[in-house]
């Protein structure tokens, strides 16, 4: 079936958002004397309208529970709304439906302006045509009402679907003669929405991705390497994406060369073992290689197939900068061993470059130094002036990033080069 028209619950369907919700839960149940509840019990916040729940869980009355989602909201506010991140696979899901032109709304019983939030900072605003919560006007408005706005004017009803985790999702659906799509990620159970009418449900976001866009196999990922000369902070920037793409609900993968699998680890031991000095510059050069051979095919290029963003800490721009230059085996050597190695090009390169000053006291603090990394002044120079090359070379692919500044400031660049290429 294609679905012309999906609306999507928020909390549980889109976002793994109970970590906010339970805790600005018991931060009110605290505030207004009642006792703690066990997690499971909290966990049932997520999703229902908070004052039917503060009542029934909490045991609280009307008026209570009203005061009770007050404080909440103070909370929830201030920190609770960032405790938050998409499913892994949202993201792309996302992106394949609005590529296939699909409306897509959100209806979801948090205040929109909440909702809205979220959606912003998390980055998906954007596959968005319509985004309805509640609003001060109309607290009390039920699902049915809030599917109601979301759904485009004229909507043929028999090709819209609602996605969603819990009872009032699927009741909600049904009552207005949409397709309920139930989702067993969130938070609700199987039971709960076989019971209320699910007409399909899904395990996970793979699942998911099945039922709205059956056949149509994921994209091919984006492949980002992250290079620099040693000391430049790359690693730390490199984390510091992941974390920012996966709150995002975009799948990563992380991997690093040498290295990223077994037989890539082993050959990484030997080519930075401190106590191989005398290794010749031309063994160095195809152990790089052939340990790149092994983590494309075993690593990346599966990694690309399922969809995921791959990170990946230095790639064959390292092999050019350290081997053809640092180690003077030339560029053409190096193109030729690689040639059979390396399938695939990054669609983009992160190059941190920073004051070799800087580098080199960041890298002698690193702990002992590896067989690289012993390496004399003069070869670390040739190895900047070859970064700087293949950036002036390259500048669609390979961006400069200064790191001669704190690291939020240099992350700031790195997610903007990122986002970028996510559309
Ligand atoms: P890495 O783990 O990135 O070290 P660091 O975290 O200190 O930057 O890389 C290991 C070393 O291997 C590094 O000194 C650069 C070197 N290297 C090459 O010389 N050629 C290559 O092709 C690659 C991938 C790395």
């Amino acid at each position: 079936m294609r679905y012309n028209t999906i609306l999507f619950d928020l909390d549980g369907t889109l976002t793994d958002s109970g970590a906010g919700i339970t805790r600005s839960a018991a931060y009110a149940i605290e505030r207004m004397g009642g006792s703690a509840l066990p997690q499971e019990v909290l966990d049932r916040f997520v999703g229902p309208p908070l004052v039917a729940s503060f009542m029934e869980y909490a045991g609280m009355s009307e008026s209570d529970a009203l005061r009770a989602t007050e404080i909440y909201r103070e909370r929830y506010s201030a920190i609770g709304w960032r405790e938050n991140r998409l499913y892994a696979g949202i993201a792309p899901l996302l992106r394949a439906l609005k590529a296939r032109g699909a409306y897509l709304g959100i209806a979801s019983a948090k205040p929109e302006i909440f909702v809205r939030r979220i959606a912003e900072h998390f980055g998906f605003a954007r596959f968005f045509d319509s985004i309805v919560g509640i609003t001060m006007e109309n607290t009390h408005a039920d699902k049915t009402e809030l599917l109601e706005q979301a759904l485009p004017e004229g909507c043929d009803r028999s090709s819209a679907a609602m996605v969603g985790d819990r009872l009032y999702d699927m009741q909600a659906a049904k009552k207005l003669g949409l397709t309920a799509v139930g989702v067993l990620f969130g938070y609700g159970g199987r039971e709960e929405l076989e019971q209320s009418g699910a007409d399909a449900i899904a395990e996970s976001v793979a699942h998911l991705r099945e039922i709205l866009l059956p056949g149509e196999p994921a994209r091919r990922g984006r492949f980002i390497t992250f290079e620099g000369a040693d000391g430049c902070g790359k690693s730390t920037q490199m984390k510091l994406a992941a974390e920012y793409l996966s709150e995002r609900g975009w799948e990563v993968a992380i991997s690093r060369e040498p290295g990223g699998c077994e037989i890539s680890e082993r050959i990484r031991d030997v080519v930075l073992d401190i106590r191989l000095k005398g290794m010749s510059p031309e063994c160095e050069a195809l152990l790089y290689a052939a340990s790149r051979a092994e983590h494309v095919r075993q690593v990346i290029l599966p990694a690309l197939a399922a969809g995921k963003i791959v990170l990946c800490d230095r790639f064959l721009d390292s092999s050019f900068a350290y081997q053809a230059r640092g180690r003077e085996l030339g560029d053409d050597f190096i193109r030729q061993i690689n040639r059979a190695a390396v399938k695939i090009a990054p669609d983009r390169t992160l190059l941190f470059a920073g004051d070799r000053a800087v580098l080199a006291r960041r890298m002698r603090s690193g702990g002992p130094l590896d067989r690289m990394e012993s390496e004399r002044d003069d070869f670390f120079r040739r190895v900047d002036r070859a970064y700087e090359e293949i950036a002036a070379a390259e500048p669609e692919r390979v961006r400069v990033i200064d790191t001669n500044r704190g690291v939020e400031e240099v992350f700031t660049d790195v997610r903007a080069e990122i986002e970028a290429l996510l559309d």
